[in-house]
């Protein structure tokens, strides 16, 4: 019991460090990343190309620590059982569709071509937009960096009774048997991942079950190793 409250104390102290440190760390990030853009787009002079490209270098490790900070404020957030969602009538078709013009030119940069279907009468629903907007770009971003080399990305909601259905379908890297009880948990990347050495945190999956649970909704996937996985998640139509 003892031991057990040990453990209990030393998280929630591991938590609390996580979050001073990632609140101590956005604002000066976000100075960085916005004197960065104003000197990208010439309001202090001229740049030649070279100072260009170490320039847009810096910016995008900037968005990745961003990115980072983010995640594990996230991550104490719901460790903490402190995560809340703002919640507006919204359209999940319009989410989905931002989402893939965001991400098209990194799909294009890996080979990907990606498809949206969206069944007929989709409603609006009640939900966290941003947050949603987030889960649907982890799932889509992991499909296009876990693909291998080539391949298409099928997306689409339907309504299925009480439910929206998401799914997105990959023909990429797959999730073996053996790993897939560890998909959804904290700083998790598969083998297969690791062995092609991409970035990234293992946080995105973590966090958009997160949400999605405390949307009243489920998130889950179906996978064959080499071959491609499915996510879905479902939110509730109330
Ligand atoms: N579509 C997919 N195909 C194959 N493996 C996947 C797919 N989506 C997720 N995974 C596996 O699940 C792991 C966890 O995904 P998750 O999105 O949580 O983290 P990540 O993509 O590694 O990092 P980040 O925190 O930057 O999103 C991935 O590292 C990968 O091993
Ligand atoms: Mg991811």
């Amino acid at each position: 019991m003892a031991k057990h409250s040990k453990l209990k104390d030393r998280k929630h102290i591991i938590s609390e460090i996580t979050s001073i440190i990632s609140h101590q760390l956005k604002s000066p990030l976000s100075g960085i990343k916005s004197s960065l853009e104003l000197i990208l787009a010439g309001e202090v002079g001229p740049l030649v190309k070279q100072q260009r490209e170490y320039l847009t270098l810096t910016l995008n490790q900037t968005e990745k620590l961003i990115t980072l900070v983010k995640n594990l404020l996230d991550v104490s957030r719901i460790d903490e059982k402190r995560m809340e969602l703002t919640i507006k009538y919204a359209d999940l078709v319009t989410i989905v569709t931002n989402v893939i013009d965001e991400l098209l030119p990194l799909a294009q940069a890996k080979n990907s071509a990606i498809s949206f279907r969206a069944g007929d009468h989709i409603p609006h629903i009640h939900i966290d937009p941003i947050k949603i907007h987030q889960v649907v770009y982890n799932i889509i971003d992991n499909a296009i960096h876990y693909n291998k080399g080539k391949g298409s990305i099928d997306v689409q909601l339907v309504k299925k009774g009480k439910y929206i259905l998401f799914s997105c379908r990959d023909q990429g890297i797959g999730i073996s048997k053996k790993e897939a009880s560890k998909i959804f948990t904290k700083y998790f990347r598969s083998k297969q991942v690791m062995d092609i050495l991409t970035d990234g945190t293992g946080l995105g999956l973590f966090i958009s079950k997160a949400i999605i649970k405390k949307s009243g909704g489920n998130i889950w996937f179906e996978s064959k190793l080499n071959k491609g996985t499915v996510f879905y998640f479902t939110l509730p139509v109330k």
